[in-house]
């Protein structure tokens, strides 16, 4: 076998290594346009994780990486003159020189050719190779030479960084977030080996500009960077090394694989330097075509194997890439955090980290993280215990003079059970059980304002007296026999009216016993739906008193709290959203002329509405669609509603057009409420796809969001927040007094469970390399 291998990177040396384990007799051949020891660049990090795979596949080259490299557990986060620092993190630093010479050496002595100084740029001299591997880099040339075929995406995105290097010593990785009189950097540090750190600055391009960097060389720049962080590096230089000012590209290849050649490492894609994991993945990349080749009969087999196999996983990191390198793009959006709450949220912007994990690891940290968040609740007129706080969760907030005992929430949910809109014994018992299971607030699935503002002919509504008083019976139930506080959702149905019950056939039109629907604009959602007829002023009015209706209803009925439904497609939300919105009157156009009619019902409800009582909206945060709402535009969408008096927004997204691409996974709508919260400051709630107490702890203690709404899981467990109570210790959790028996069993049994859970947790988890090196190298006299 024959094969040939264009660059000496990681991803082509440690390609070359195992293909050569794997088959002694191939010839191997790697290409390298540099010489053999060059030094770009300056420290890679690893996990404990992946070097136990690289122990797996070479132990000697693993060896010797191991022998070169620095190791730490913490993680430090120094802003505004505090330091954070968190354990159990298990990294490793390595020189890349070293590495790449320990690969190479590693690659020789297996009898692999290494060529150095050799620039490829064809692969026709490669005609008789069986395989050709692309370990070309960042900027693979074979990449774009084959763009149509490969279909790269790159999305380069706007902060600019430059990687540099020092020689002061870290023991710890380390984030530097530092104010400035242009605005924030942030260095990225850890050391690789003694007296050597890799340092990369970060910032966003106002800033770069203010700061006049955009004019310096890579000198003047890495001394603009001293005097910057002057006051950590303690007289320690920077040093530099094509130390250019870059955009990261986030690098994504629709196909890996032409004919007998296959994209590795960089050159298919990349991951953003914040998760530290280029280099991983480029290894990893050659652990899989090896694990590929020795699996499959042939080269092409093997090549599909590799890029089916691999995908995924890929993906996985990049998208945890891209959640940390957004969260450092928006870092301003937290600057005004009180400092360990901003450490908890860099601990936790890439979803891996959560409370509870860093409970186990770092527990000072997490009581001071609580602390801070109970301080912030006490300042606001509470009388909480801030010494020993209750978990996020279990902390009170307030809407104007409603007050909610907890931060869970049953989010809205339509049970397609009403009779005429009428919500009967099935809607008492589930609203029922749900508050008596403990959680804070209580929302009623969207109840429509008019017989023909339903979604389906078994949707609850509040236009007539025997719908009142249904509802009346039901806020009374939850009044008398519960903590919690509820909610009315009040909504239209818009074009996604006269449709099926869910379970006969989500949004797909009735056949029969219709009724005529509105929209902003008259496109149907599917093509077969019923054309919506397009809302004229007199149309408009009508609707608008039927919400007024319904609004001045529930008062009488004593709900607490009031919300508008402007999300999911239905008929507000097709006002604001332009790919269901294309009049040409005031309330088309401009997303301030979209905005128009939703904000005039909110200020006709609001003016019904008891002041003293508050109102949210709920909002379709991106349509999850080309030339739909965005991020961006619901920062817009929350200011308006906000300078309108809305105390709260709700943020979900999509469900405005079926061709719509929602990215599903935990929690992810979160990042909608954080954008929406931290930049139009107002209040939020987010919901989707959470599904345990410790990811609403994790949100709420990162400022991600006020609220948190659960809807699935409060399907199948009313007394979710009751168990979480149990488990967080926060005794003061609403039981009706004919459960009391069955709360105290939970609260005991709970702290054995708990204490259990973590002792096995702990007992489960190896140690870090860096706790044993630390072990290894205690002195005698301290045993
Ligand atoms: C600022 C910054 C910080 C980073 N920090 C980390 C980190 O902390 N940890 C980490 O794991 N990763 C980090 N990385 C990423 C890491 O450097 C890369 O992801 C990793 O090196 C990818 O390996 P590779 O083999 O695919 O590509 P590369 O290492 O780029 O290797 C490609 C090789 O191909 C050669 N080459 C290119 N074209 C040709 C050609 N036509 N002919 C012959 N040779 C060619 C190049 O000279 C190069 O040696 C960082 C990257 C950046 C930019
Ligand atoms: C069956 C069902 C009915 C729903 N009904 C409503 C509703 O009436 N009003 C609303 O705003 N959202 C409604 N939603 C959306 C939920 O409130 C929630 O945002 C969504 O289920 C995501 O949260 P989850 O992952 O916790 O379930 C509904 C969702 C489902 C699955």
């Amino acid at each position: 076998m024959k094969v040939a291998i264009i660059g000496g990177g990681p991803a082509g040396l440690y390609s070359a290594i195992l293909l050569k384990k794997q088959r002694p007799e191939a010839d191997i051949t790697v290409y390298e346009r540099n010489r053999a020891d060059d030094t770009f660049g300056f420290g890679v990090v690893f996990s404990d994780a992946t070097l136990d795979n690289f122990e797996k596949y070479d132990p000697p080259s693993y060896r010797r990486i191991t022998q070169e490299f620095a190791y730490w557990d913490d993680i430090a986060v120094h802003f505004r003159g505090t330091v954070h620092r968190v354990g159990g993190n298990g990294f490793c630093g390595c020189s890349r020189r070293k590495l790449l010479l320990i690969l190479q050496e590693r690659a020789r002595e297996l009898g692999v050719r290494l060529i150095f100084e050799t620039e490829i740029d064809d692969e026709a001299r490669f005609a008789d190779a069986d395989l050709v591997v692309l370990a070309d880099g960042i900027n693979s040339h074979f990449r774009d030479k084959y763009a149509a075929h490969f279909q790269p995406e790159v999305d380069l995105r706007s902060n600019v960084f430059a990687w540099m290097g020092s020689t002061r010593p870290l023991d710890a990785f380390t984030f530097i977030f530092q104010e400035t009189e242009w605005g924030p950097f942030i260095a990225h540090a850890y050391q690789y080996e003694a007296g050597r750190s890799t340092w990369i600055f970060e910032t966003d391009p106002d800033t770069f500009k203010r700061a006049g960097l955009s004019g310096l060389n890579e000198k003047q720049s890495a001394d603009r960077m001293s005097e910057i962080f002057g006051w950590f590096l303690e007289g320690h230089p920077l040093l530099t090394n094509r130390s250019m000012w870059r955009n990261f590209p986030m690098i994504r290849s629709h196909r890996w694989v032409k004919d007998n050649m296959v994209l590795l490492g960089d050159a298919k894609a990349t991951a953003h330097f914040s998760i530290g994991s280029g280099t991983k993945l480029a290894m990893e990349d050659a652990i899989a075509l090896a694990d590929a080749l020795h699996q499959a009969p042939t080269v092409d087999a093997a090549l599909m194997l590799y890029e089916q196999g691999r995908r995924e996983e890929v993906e996985k990191t990049q998208h945890a890439a891209d959640v940390s390198l957004v969260w450092f793009e928006h870092v301003d959006r937290f600057w005004d955090f009180d400092p360990v709450q901003f450490a908890f949220g860099v601990m936790t912007r890439a979803k891996a980290i959560t409370y509870d994990n860093l409970t186990l690891r770092a527990p000072e940290f997490v009581g001071e993280v609580d602390k801070a968040f109970a301080r912030h609740v006490r300042d606001q007129g509470f009388d909480v215990d801030v010494d020993k706080p209750l978990a996020p969760m279990f902390q009170p907030f307030r809407l104007r003079e409603m007050t909610l005992a907890n931060r869970s929430v049953v989010s809205p949910m339509c049970m397609y059970s009403a009779d005429e809109g009428v919500p009967n014994d099935f809607h008492l018992v589930h609203y029922g059980s749900r508050a008596l299971g403990g959680a804070g607030l209580i929302f009623t699935e969207m109840t429509c304002v008019g017989r023909d503002a339903r979604i389906t002919p078994g949707c609850a509504g509040l236009w007539n007296d025997a719908q009142e008083k249904a509802w009346r019976r039901i806020v009374d139930f939850v009044h008398a026999n519960s903590a919690a506080k509820i909610c009315l959702q009040l909504g239209h149905a818009g074009r996604k009216g006269a449709t099926k019950l869910m379970w006969d056939g989500m949004d797909r039109p009735l056949e029969e016993g219709g009724w005529d629907v509105v929209s902003a604009s008259p496109i149907p959602y599917f093509p077969d739906s019923q054309v919506p007829r397009e809302m004229d002023r007199a149309a408009m009015d009508h609707v608008k008193a039927e919400f007024v209706a319904a609004a001045e209803r529930g008062e009488a009925c004593g709900f607490d709290m009031l919300e508008l439904h402007c999300a999911h497609g239905y008929l507000l939300a097709s006002f604001i959203s332009p790919l269901t919105n294309q009049r040409t009157d005031d309330y088309g156009g401009s997303l301030e002329n979209r905005m128009r009619y939703p904000l005039e019902i909110f200020w006709a409800m609001r003016s019904v509405w008891p002041s003293h009582k508050p109102m949210s909206v709920r909002i379709s945060a991106t349509d999850w669609a080309e030339g739909g709402i965005t991020g961006d535009d619901a920062v817009q969408v929350a200011r308006a509603f906000a300078e309108a008096g809305v105390d709260l927004v709700d943020v979900s997204t999509g469900q405005t057009v079926r061709d719509a691409e929602p990215v599903y996974g935990r929690m992810f709508q979160t990042p909608f409420s954080d954008q929406v919260r931290n930049e139009a400051r107002v209040a939020t709630m987010c919901v989707g796809n959470i599904t345990t107490a410790d990811q609403v702890n994790t949100i709420l203690a990162a400022g991600r969001a006020d609220l948190v709404a659960l809807g699935r899981p409060h399907l199948v467990d009313p007394a979710f927040t009751l168990k979480a109570a149990a488990w967080y210790g926060a005794k003061d959790v609403f039981s009706p007094p004919q459960y009391l028996p069955g709360k105290d069993q939970i609260f005991r049994n709970s702290v054995r469970d708990r204490q259990e859970f973590e002792e096995l947790k702990i007992k489960a988890k190896p140690k870090t390399r860096a706790e044993l090196k630390a072990e290894a190298t205690k002195p005698l006299a301290a045993e």
